[in-house]
């Protein structure tokens, strides 16, 4: 075994996103919602970064920014020696070939005019036309698609079929980062493990990269490596998946797992269930100590004054939460 570590493939630093919220009148002071505010991780290559939280905590404004599908206005992003923010034009063109999107609903992502080999074929358009084929051909049996289902168009094709379709299409021009943004939640239960199923084989087969968004700690528990939790714009826990799921240590992923069914015994860790109470906190006006203040069973006074930071333990795992200690403690026992 090398000592060697593994490359990181991306590295976010404390991005930030602010959207214009309309004000009350044009003399009002300008107000913002801050979707994404300080979010830093790296993703090795060949491996699969989870982040999961909430609707509304800021997952899909990360991706988005980290391929500059929308400005952020802080940070770095830089894949491999390229830093993605401050490129433009050809630059920016030629970068955002590195990386392809999964996205929930194949269904408005697909041209629904095209047949299905075309659409697997759209991203490699310079290429001559057997060369397309060949390509086409391989990814369709990479996906489990038959090959007389070419000539269909994406409204002939089951959900989960679909979804096999947007996977060929992201494969094609041989990214080297994958973002699959809730690429499973809008399929039946039995499809979801198909398609998962399917990812994980194609990661392992072709070394793949993937930043995988979900809101659901259940499909990433045996998807990812490492695992971002996110709420309201910030991380509030990063640990592998194997002590994030046997030693849990904030209480909002406390209570992520609790809507969790478990299992695998390896993963059967910390058992006390949290129920989750009410709405996150509005984002364009955020409490101004822990953002979970409101909701978590254990809040102190300081936390409703104090923000926590992210801080790295011993044991690798990192929190932001005042009440988990530096042995990797969670107040919640
Ligand atoms: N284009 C936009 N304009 C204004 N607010 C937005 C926009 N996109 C997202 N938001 C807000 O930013 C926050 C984060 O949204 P999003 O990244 O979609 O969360 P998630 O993917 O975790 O559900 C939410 O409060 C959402 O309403
Ligand atoms: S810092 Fe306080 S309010 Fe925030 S999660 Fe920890 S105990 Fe709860
Ligand atoms: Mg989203």
């Amino acid at each position: 075994m090398s000592d060697q570590p593994a490359a990181n493939l991306l590295t976010v630093k404390d991005l930030k996103v602010r959207f214009p919220l309309k004000s009350s009148s044009i003399f009002a002071p300008k107000r913002y919602l801050y979707a994404v505010d300080g979010v830093s991780f790296s993703v090795t290559q060949g491996q699969a970064l989870a982040i999961v939280g909430e609707s509304g905590s800021g997952k899909t404004t990360t991706a988005l920014a980290i391929a500059r599908l929308i400005k952020a206005y802080a940070g770095q992003v830089q894949l491999q020696e390229l830093d993605l923010l401050d490129l433009a034009g050809d630059d920016l063109r030629q970068a955002r070939r590195r990386f392809q999107f999964i996205f929930q609903d194949p269904y408005s992502s697909l041209n629904p005019r095209l047949r299905a080999a075309d659409i697997v074929a759209e991203p490699l358009a310079a290429m001559a036309a057997d060369a397309k084929q060949a390509i086409v051909d391989e990814l369709f049996q990479a996906v489990g698609l038959r090959p007389e289902q070419q000539r269909l168009f994406p409204h002939q094709f089951s959900g989960g079929q679909r979804q096999r379709l947007g996977i060929a299409r992201a494969m094609a021009p041989k990214p080297q980062l994958i973002i699959c943004d809730e690429p499973v939640s809008a399929l039946d239960v039995a499809v979801q493990a198909q398609v998962l199923n399917l990812l994980r084989e194609l990661q392992r087969q072709r070394g793949l990269t993937y930043l995988f968004i979900s809101h659901d700690l259940g499909v990433v528990q045996h998807m990812c490596d490492q695992i971002a939790v996110m709420y309201l714009g910030q991380i509030v826990e990063f640990a592998d998946r194997i002590s994030l799921f046997k030693n849990p240590l904030h209480p909002y992923t406390r209570a992520l797992l609790s809507a969790v069914p478990r299992v695998d015994p390896a993963m059967r860790g910390k058992s006390q269930r949290i129920l989750l109470q009410g709405d996150p906190p509005d984002p364009a006006n955020p409490p101004s100590g822990c953002r979970f203040v409101a909701r978590c069973p254990v809040a102190e006074a300081r936390c409703h004054s104090q923000p926590p930071a992210l801080r790295r333990l011993a044991s690798g795992q990192q929190v932001a939460c005042h009440l988990v200690s530096d042995d990797a403690v969670s107040p919640l026992g």
